[in-house]
């Protein structure tokens, strides 16, 4: 099975992004020095996903501390704690963004009295290590979800929580991509996800790539989909599942959870234990993301819509955790009531 390249490299104290601007077309990697750089690859959605931005920041902040490594440990604390709010600004709404980066600083804290450069080594590791737990998670999610997929379903999911969003096998994508390679058929359908399209030019490239059974549909067919009987689950991603299990993914998954209640699909919405945000009490304290109008009056840069058109361009919306039926996750599958069975298995996201 041929999976998606890795969004994110790290190899000897570089860190390279693939820019996923650029896909399906074109399979290109570059090089992150500074902040700033990585900083603008997550804001402009070079790298994208929630875990991949947690993970993206974390190098990033190791990049961004590599200049510091000689001052005195409190020194460098100033910079870190700096270069963490800095990074964390990028995009609001996914909680592992801020999860990542608060948990380099806090080991690098704990790690005093120290030298810089030994501060420096502790976050590195930590980024790494970060790293190598994604992609175990990721594992697990697929492991929890695997007997969802039966034989001859149909699948459904939205935007792209795959593997170019996360490590390896992607969250939503895990179950289907251990599925496929238990030689079990089935068929997903990937809706296209306006505005900026990670369900066609993302996920519908990686799972047929692998091999899948994919069909690319247009957001505005997930009801008659459902009507023809073709849905029988649907798996999504998040950026962010608070305490009561209120779902925050791309714009979008809300009307489609909507419409699976409507016809007696269950919905069920696969994270690592990063995404969740046991602070946060419900989804209407989540900040969501307001992106550029322009995103909306084009397709893929080119004009859609009448130039300077009124446009709303929220980038995700809340799913009430009432339309949710399980949550897949690396400790298993989650089921009502969320509010305990979420924090009983996954903890707080404090690091
Ligand atoms: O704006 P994006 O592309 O970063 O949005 C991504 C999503 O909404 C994903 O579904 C979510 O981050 C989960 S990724 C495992």
């Amino acid at each position: 099975m041929t999976l998606a390249p890795e969004p994110i490299r790290w190899r000897d104290g570089i860190l390279e992004l693939l820019d996923q601007r650029q896909l399906p077309q074109r399979v290109e990697y570059r090089a992150h020095a500074d902040a700033n750089s990585v900083w603008q690859a997550i804001r402009t959605l070079q790298v994208r996903g929630a875990p991949a931005i947690g993970i993206a920041a974390a190098y990033g902040l190791v990049v961004a501390m590599q200049p510091h490594r000689n001052l005195a440990g409190d020194a460098f604390l100033v910079h870190l704690g700096g270069a963490a709010d800095y990074l964390a600004s990028a995009r609001p709404t996914a909680v592992n963004l801020r999860w990542s980066v608060n948990r380099l600083v806090t080991v690098a804290r704990r790690a005093m009295p120290a030298t810089g450069a030994q501060l420096y080594e502790s976050i590195r590791q930590q980024a790494q290590q970060l790293h190598a737990e994604d992609r175990a998670m990721c594992h697990a999610i697929g492991r929890a979800g695997l007997p969802l997929i039966e034989r001859g379903c149909g699948v459904l999911t939205h935007c792209n929580a795959g593997a170019l969003a996360v490590s390896e096998l992607g969250t939503a994508t895990a179950p289907m991509y251990l599925a496929h390679g238990n030689g079990v058929p089935f068929r997903v359908f990937a809706g296209e996800t306006r505005p900026l399209l990670q369900g066609s030019r993302l996920t519908a490239w990686e799972l047929q790539r692998a091999g899948i059974d994919v069909t690319l549909i247009c957001d505005t067919m997930v009801a008659h989909v459902m009507a023809e009987g073709n849905i029988d689950l649907v798996i999504v991603g998040a950026d962010r599942v608070t305490a009561n299990g209120d779902t925050v993914n791309k714009i979008g998954t809300a009307g489609i959870a909507i419409l699976a209640h409507h016809f007696g699909i269950p919905f069920y919405v696969a994270i690592p234990s990063s995404t969740f945000d046991a602070d946060t009490p419900t989804g209407a304290e989540v900040a969501i993301e307001e992106r550029d109008g322009d995103e909306v009056r084009t397709v893929l840069g080119n004009p859609s819509a009448p130039a300077h058109i009124n446009v709303r361009n929220p980038a995700f919306d809340v799913t009430p955790h009432h339309l949710v039926r399980a949550f897949i996750t690396n400790a298993g599958l989650l089921k009502p009531p969320f509010a305990t069975s979420l924090a009983g298995a996954l903890g707080g996201t404090s690091a």
